[in-house]
């Protein structure tokens, strides 16, 4: 049987408003197999960023149990956590979040400089990671010098290059026109089926949906049945 990569027990999220606790997530259940490329979707609002930094260990839940990649990661002190997630987690934003100062390549090394790699083992690893993206020959090039689609390939090179079980990608192509999306969507679904790599994506859109391999609902904090199309 395959093994799960995540799996959620009762998971609360509650923030703190003032003097207001505002309950976001009320007692999530939630299993993904190792290998499943997940879209989540739902309304603005209902918890999707949420759940997804739960997952990649960016924030906490206020109760319940998170085991991601066979680890309580609830049960982790920050430090053990943020080690965790640099080894198992690759990020991917809506806006990219690359440093403009940086050309590509010193993009993708950044998460490399928290191992022990030496910069030959770096420099490799980072060449390998651009060729995957297809964007080995702008290695060279600032943020500003690249267009939105080619930006997100430097940000899901920057995501593999430490070779993490996981990548949480929330709205990956929300600001990206159809044709480009549709060609990161396709990267994601390469990454997943050929290079083995489970994806948990939140997205709002439709289409960018059909490329996972199974869809999830949220709504207002609750995990709903998907409706059959
Ligand atoms: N840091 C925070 N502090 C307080 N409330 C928050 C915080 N982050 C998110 N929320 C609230 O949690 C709810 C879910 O937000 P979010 O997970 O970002 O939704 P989605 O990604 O589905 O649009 C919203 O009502 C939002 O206002
Ligand atoms: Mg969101």
């Amino acid at each position: 049987m395959n093994q799960a990569i995540v799996s959620l027990h009762n998971v609360v999220k509650s923030y703190q408003r003032g003097k207001q606790t505002v309950e976001v997530l009320h007692g999530l259940d939630l299993q993904i197999a190792t290998g499943e490329f997940i879209a989540l979707m739902g309304p603005s609002g209902s918890g999707k960023t949420t759940l997804l930094n739960l997952i990649g260990g960016l924030d906490r839940a206020s109760s319940g149990e998170v085991t991601v990649a066979g680890v309580r990661i609830d049960q982790l002190s920050s430090g053990a956590l943020a080690k965790w997630r640099a080894r198992h987690i690759g990020f991917v934003f809506q806006f990219y979040n690359l440093m403009p100062m940086l050309s590509a390549e010193r993009n993708v090394e950044l998460p490399l400089l928290l191992t022990s790699l030496n910069s030959a083992q770096r420099k490799k690893n980072v060449a390998a990671a651009l060729a995957v993206v297809g964007l080995a020959d702008r290695a060279r090039h600032k943020p500003s010098e690249l267009s939105g689609g080619q930006a997100q390939r430097v940000a899901i090179a920057r995501a593999l290059v430490a070779d993490p079980t996981l990548l949480v990608c929330d709205e990956p192509t929300g600001d990206l026109d159809r044709k480009t999306a549709d060609e990161i969507l396709s990267l994601l679904q390469t990454l997943n089926r050929e290079h083995g790599k489970s994806i948990v994506m939140v997205t709002h859109d439709p289409k960018a949906a059909d490329f996972a391999s199974r869809q999830l609902h949220v709504d207002k904090g609750v995990l709903v049945q998907a409706e059959i199309a």
